[in-house]
């Protein structure tokens, strides 16, 4: 600006014109929720949570005192997070391994991973304790390979593969991905039928449906959701072109007109996770970290895995349970554990979380 174009300095304020939308309420996601702006609206944020809701724009961290609890973080450790999202776990285990521990954290998503990436920075979280690195958690060998080599040409040492003190994984969706109505994920909200947690990757849910013959989608909605009416809705759903979220959930409603309201919601939320952990390869991706877990631990070192449905919670239980029968764990979770009553009032979204821990053979 020129000097000349400056304001005289009595000048009143300029006149900051009200964000016009075009109906009685704002419609987009950015203008609709004001905790996406949490430094000016910190009392909004105490409202959504004094409401049991979450934040748009945040995740919080579920079952935190049992997943320390089970990892046993301690100063020193080095910690991976398989699964970094808004990165609320990742700053409860730095707290617990600082001083001289470090953390890499692991996320698929190129969206949110920046953002986390700088929140945690922002914490105080420089790059000799924490790492993001964008890479799907099935090549975490891999992943700890380049780490420790870059951490061994960092102290002028050879490289030496080295495990893990501490290992988790919080499986499936944060909220920043459900709560985006661009991401395509959720069903309260229409928006392009996607559901990719890595858009640069895979086909979105809306071209797997267009060419998804009836009877792979009836083993899909099976396999990936426990869908009662999978073959009733493959055939409805299968090879057709749906370019939102709501389309796609009116199609369900449409095929399924003699069941009530409340349950065709039930069958519209089993479809949705069917076909987002299709999109995803999540089951895939799962099984090969269970496979790689004991390699990438130190001996002694503990992993623990939150689950949020019964097709991920029955992999990690037969994982974990062959690897104690095998000397690779030893010890295993007996019992599954789950958030407490209390948590799940106030975080609805931990309700049916499943934890599980193992702690590898010495
Ligand atoms: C439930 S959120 C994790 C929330 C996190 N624990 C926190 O406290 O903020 C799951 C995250 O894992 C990521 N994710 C899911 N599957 C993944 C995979 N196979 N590889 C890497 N990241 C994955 C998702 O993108 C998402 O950000």
């Amino acid at each position: 600006m020129s000097e000349a174009a400056l304001p005289h300095p009595d000048a009143p304020a300029p006149h900051q014109r009200r964000v016009r939308y075009a109906g009685k309420n704002p419609r987009r996601f950015e203008d609709k929720y004001k905790e996406l702006d949490p430094q000016h609206h910190a009392d909004t944020v105490a409202k959504v949570l004094a409401s049991g809701k979450t934040p748009a724009g945040t995740h919080r961290p579920i079952m935190v005192a049992e997943i320390l609890a089970a990892l046993v973080p301690k100063p020193g450790d080095l910690a991976v997070d398989c699964t970094l999202g808004y990165g609320g776990h990742a700053q409860e285990i730095l707290a617990k391994i600082l001083p001289g521990g470090k953390l890499l954290g692991l996320d698929h998503d190129p969206i949110e991973l920046p953002k986390t990436e700088s929140r945690l920075r922002s914490l105080g979280f420089d790059e000799t304790v924490f790492t993001a690195h964008r890479s799907n958690f099935a090549g975490l060998p891999q992943v700890l390979a380049g780490f420790f080599s870059s951490l061994a040409s960092a102290d002028g040492e050879s490289a030496g593969v080295r495990g893990a003190d501490v290992i988790l994984a919080d499986l499936g969706v944060s909220s920043m991905q459900i709560d985006d109505p661009a991401r395509g994920f959720s069903v309260k909200f229409s928006g392009p039928l996607d559901m990719r947690m890595n858009p640069q990757r895979g086909q979105s849910v809306a071209a797997l449906l267009a060419k998804i013959k009836a009877d792979a989608l009836a083993h899909l909605l099976s396999e990936n959701a426990d869908e009662p009416k999978a073959v009733h809705l493959g055939a409805a759903l299968a090879g057709k072109n749906f370019t939102t979220t709501h389309a796609l959930a009116d199609a369900i409603r449409a095929a399924l007109p003699y069941v009530a309201k409340e349950d065709a919601h039930l069958h519209i939320r089993r479809v949705f996770q069917a076909l987002r952990i299709a999109v995803n390869d999540e089951f895939s991706a799962l099984d090969t970290l269970l496979r790689q877990l004991p390699a990438c631990l130190k001996p002694g070192g503990r992993v623990a895995i939150l689950t949020f449905h019964s097709g991920e919670d029955r992999r990690v239980k037969k994982s974990f349970q062959s690897g104690l029968w095998n000397g690779i764990y030893s010890a295993i979770a007996t019992e599954v554990v789950r958030a407490a009553a209390e948590e799940q009032r106030s975080n609805p979204r931990s309700a049916p979380a499943k934890l599980r821990w193992a702690i590898r053979a010495a």
